[in-house]
């Protein structure tokens, strides 16, 4: 039985500014959490988070994996994000050659670059905004170069994608402005590819390039080329899912870097535990905390049964504060020796950005320690966002 007073409901903006005391409720009183309300079921623990990520026969991504976007009917856009295998594992591998680690680190000069640039513009200036003047930036500068976007049709973009995530405070992630940006974004992507295919050259290479020339094997073993719907929606989903993460975690870092300032000096003085650093902040404060699945086949877990047809939310964000896998859990310490963590998800689909998002999270406080070692957060200018989906902030106000 679960306490009558244990209530955790994803869009009570509230309970979002620090979900961390009810989640970690949860996870010693009701690890298998239900909430008639909203018909769903939550886990909360590290081992029961990683266990059914593993089990995709019986938690699906293929109903999609966003709470209000889920249901009986719900197929899959095309995205590998909302699918099983085999089909997943057919677009997974495609996608992973040309998503090499080889290509990944010459991205590095890139972020590097972007990210002094963007800095440098700030300078002198004694207070600015950390996520929309910087964090918001960097991810989608890289993914645009990433994907082939040329440099003077990024910002437009930017601004695009940026909109398909707007919240409407009554509907979440089903309004107008979203959907007609999304709308927007796949029309200049379509063109995108379009202009790819009539003139490789002028483009190098760049992933719309690489799938192109790539080929998969269909159920019956015959191959074919990527459709130019399927290169839209693998690129969509690449800036869908790198840009705004990426900018969750460093304003999560922001954030509790100036919660820290004894450790955020250890990390001026010595850059190289920042990698490190990355990794603590991705357990400490999840940019992307709830995934959820699908249940195809009626199934226990701790004893409690789950219906097949129902929504289960894997709570990543609370495994990451799990005391049973993290000692001292809520404390923060760059030096903490993470051997796992669930953050970028478990199985099938590991966050296929995962390396270029530690890239990227670990140049830019390189260059943003370097500059500013120190700062404070001014909290009149903090603005969380909130979404049943990915948590951080929309604003960071600074003064360095
Ligand atoms: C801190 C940054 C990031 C976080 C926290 C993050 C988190 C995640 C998580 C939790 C998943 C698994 C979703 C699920 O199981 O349903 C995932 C999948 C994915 N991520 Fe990331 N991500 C980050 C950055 C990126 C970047 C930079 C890219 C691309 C450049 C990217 C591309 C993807 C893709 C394509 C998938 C789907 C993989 C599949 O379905 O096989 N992510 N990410």
């Amino acid at each position: 039985m679960q306490p009558a007073d244990l209530h955790w409901d994803p869009y009570d903006t509230v309970l979002d500014d620090d979900p961390h005391p009810t989640w970690k409720r949860m996870r010693d009183e009701a690890p298998v959490y239900r909430n008639d309300h909203f018909d769903f079921w939550a886990l909360s623990r590290f081992a029961d988070v990683e266990a059914a990520s593993r089990d995709t026969a019986t938690f699906s991504s293929s109903h999609g994996t966003v709470l209000e976007l889920m249901g009986p009917h719900m197929v899959g856009s095309g995205q590998m994000i909302f699918m099983d295998p085999p089909e997943h594992t057919m677009y997974r591998q495609l996608v992973s050659r040309a998503f090499t680690p080889r290509r990944m680190a010459m991205l590095d000069d890139h972020v590097r670059d972007v990210s002094a640039e963007l800095l440098d513009g700030l300078s002198g200036r004694a207070t600015f905004d950390y996520v929309q003047d910087f964090a918001a930036q960097l991810p989608s500068r890289i993914i645009s170069r990433l994907v082939g976007v040329p440099e003077d049709e990024r910002e437009e973009q930017r601004i695009n994608i940026d909109e398909m995530f707007h919240i409407d405070p009554e509907r979440g992630m089903i309004n107008d402005i979203a959907f007609l940006a999304r709308v927007r974004v796949h029309e200049y992507l379509l063109d995108l590819v379009k202009r790819h295919q009539a003139a490789p050259s002028a483009f190098g290479d760049d992933m719309i390039n690489v799938l192109i020339g790539s080929e998969i094997t269909d159920d019956d073993g015959s191959t074919r080329r990527l459709t130019d719907e399927e290169l839209v929606v693998f690129t969509l989903l690449l800036y869908v899912a790198g840009t705004e993460t990426v900018m969750r975690l460093l304003g999560n870092a922001a954030v509790i870097l100036a919660a820290h300032p004894d450790q955020r000096a250890e990390l001026v003085a010595d850059p190289s535990l920042i990698a490190g650093a990355v990794e603590e902040l991705l357990r400490y404060e999840a940019p992307s905390p709830v995934q959820g699945r699908w249940v195809l086949r009626d199934t226990v877990v701790r004893g409690v049964s789950i219906p097949a047809g129902s929504r289960v939310l894997l709570l990543t964000g609370s495994a990451g504060r799990d005391e049973r896998e993290y000692p001292d859990a809520d404390r923060f310490d760059i030096r903490r020796d993470i051997r796992k963590h669930v953050t970028f998800g478990y199985g099938v689909h590991y966050c296929l950005g995962a390396s270029l998002a530690r890239t990227e999270g670990r140049i830019a406080l390189e260059e943003t320690l370097r500059r500013h070692p120190q700062w404070e957060v001014d909290p009149s200018r903090t603005v969380r966002q909130h979404t049943s989906t990915v948590r951080g902030w929309t604003e960071v106000g600074l003064s360095v």
